[in-house]
């Protein structure tokens, strides 16, 4: 049997490790020419989503191309709406796409509570890769958080504003709780099956954080966050809240394990004000355009900042879809190579 990895794991636990757990959020597509073969024999993304096998495929390719140290499941945040009643389309080059919207409490009678039989190829999709992980790595299941989940479905798709949904958040605050609060019970309810299927650890992806003000960041997006990590108590759960730079504290005092930093967090500050927990992140992904000698040299600088112990490497927002899989590759082995000799040092020195 292939010897176990559960560095990953250890680390969120806040226990130490031989070297620093590294993965790259969207690791699995975007980048790699592997993953546009597989789903260029499919009718396209959502398909690849709905076949559990190819699903396992793609899912694996970043641990054996890139050497991860953990695998994150082949799926979408928007599989939660679509389980609620509100199917997406997803369009090349553009991004996702919703053909209905909701925008009242007339449409909420539209919507059903998600039940985890309906993600049931996610399951499949899970179970299928671990039996093929076989130890080598750890696999992360996922969700959006209950705010970006709630942004799209009444946005309608991507938006640089999410006016549309900003609005609700003003004008319509008893609607918005309610629909938040059956994403969450839908996002509880799917993590859950994720995790009896297999997955070893949970990540929440709150993409769009940053656009909210403090304050409706508090009333709309916490107390959903916070619903969560109280319900998830099998396996530990990272948050990742891009921009939510005022809730760092907040986040710190859920009952997660791990807080997700974006690259314009700062990450001695953020240690300061994490009560203990471990950081994930945070290189800035446009680090990876510039040459082999300067990835080395930030992943490096950040390294140093984290410190060797409660960290587990990552870009601070998913890879960019056009950058060299050779320079992630590099990000990769650097924050391996460094680590370790940054932990063996510590420990000779501790032997003399
Ligand atoms: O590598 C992985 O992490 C694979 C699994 C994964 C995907 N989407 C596959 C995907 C994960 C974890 C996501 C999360 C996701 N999806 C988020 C949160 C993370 C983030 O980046 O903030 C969001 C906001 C979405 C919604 C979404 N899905 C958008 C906006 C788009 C279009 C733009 C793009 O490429 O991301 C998608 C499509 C999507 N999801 C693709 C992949 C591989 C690209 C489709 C394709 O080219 O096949």
């Amino acid at each position: 049997m292939a010897p176990k990895n559960d560095l990953l794991l250890r680390a969120a636990r806040g226990e130490k490790t031989e070297r620093t757990p590294v993965w790259v959020m969207r690791q699995a597509g975007r980048i790699l020419k592997e993953y546009r073969d597989v789903r260029s024999r499919l009718s396209g993304f959502i398909e690849l989503v709905k076949t559990p096998e190819r699903a396992a495929e793609v899912t694996l390719q970043p641990v054996d191309i890139l050497g991860v140290d953990a695998a994150i499941i082949f799926s979408d945040i928007l599989v939660i709406p679509e389980a609620m009643g509100l199917p997406y389309e997803m369009i090349e080059s553009r991004g996702p796409v919703f053909p209905e919207t909701i925008s009242s409490e007339k449409d909420l009678e539209k919507l059903r509570i998600a039940e985890a039989e309906s993600l049931g190829y996610v399951a499949e999709a899970i179970a299928l890769t671990k039996k093929e992980l076989n130890g080598r790595a750890p696999l992360i299941g996922f969700a959006g958080a209950p705010w970006t989940i709630f942004a799209y479905m009444t946005e309608g798709g991507g938006s640089k504003t999410f006016s549309k949904a900003r609005r609700m958040l003003y004008n319509a605050p008893g609607f918005s709780n309610k629909l938040l609060q059956m994403i969450t019970e839908s996002t509880i309810a799917y993590l859950k099956s994720q995790i009896a299927a297999g997955a070893d650890i949970v990540q929440v992806f709150d993409s769009w954080a940053g656009i909210l003000p403090e304050a409706h960041y508090e009333a709309f997006s916490m107390p959903y966050i916070r619903q969560i990590c109280d319900a998830i108590d099998e396996v530990p759960v990272i948050i990742f809240a891009k921009g939510a730079y005022n809730s760092r504290a907040s986040i710190a005092k859920t009952s997660c394990s791990v807080m997700g930093l974006d690259w314009n967090m700062n990450i001695l500050e953020t240690r300061e004000l994490s009560l203990g927990k471990t950081l994930q992140g945070n290189l800035d992904p446009a680090t990876l355009y510039a040459d082999f000698k300067e990835v080395e040299r930030q992943t490096k600088k950040m390294l140093d900042q984290f410190g060797f112990e409660k960290h587990i490497a990552n870009l601070g927002h998913g890879v960019y879809p056009d950058i060299d899989p050779e320079k992630v590759k590099c990000f990769i082995d650097v924050v391996k190579n460094y680590s370790e000799q940054k932990l063996s040092k510590g420990r000779d020195n501790t032997s003399l």
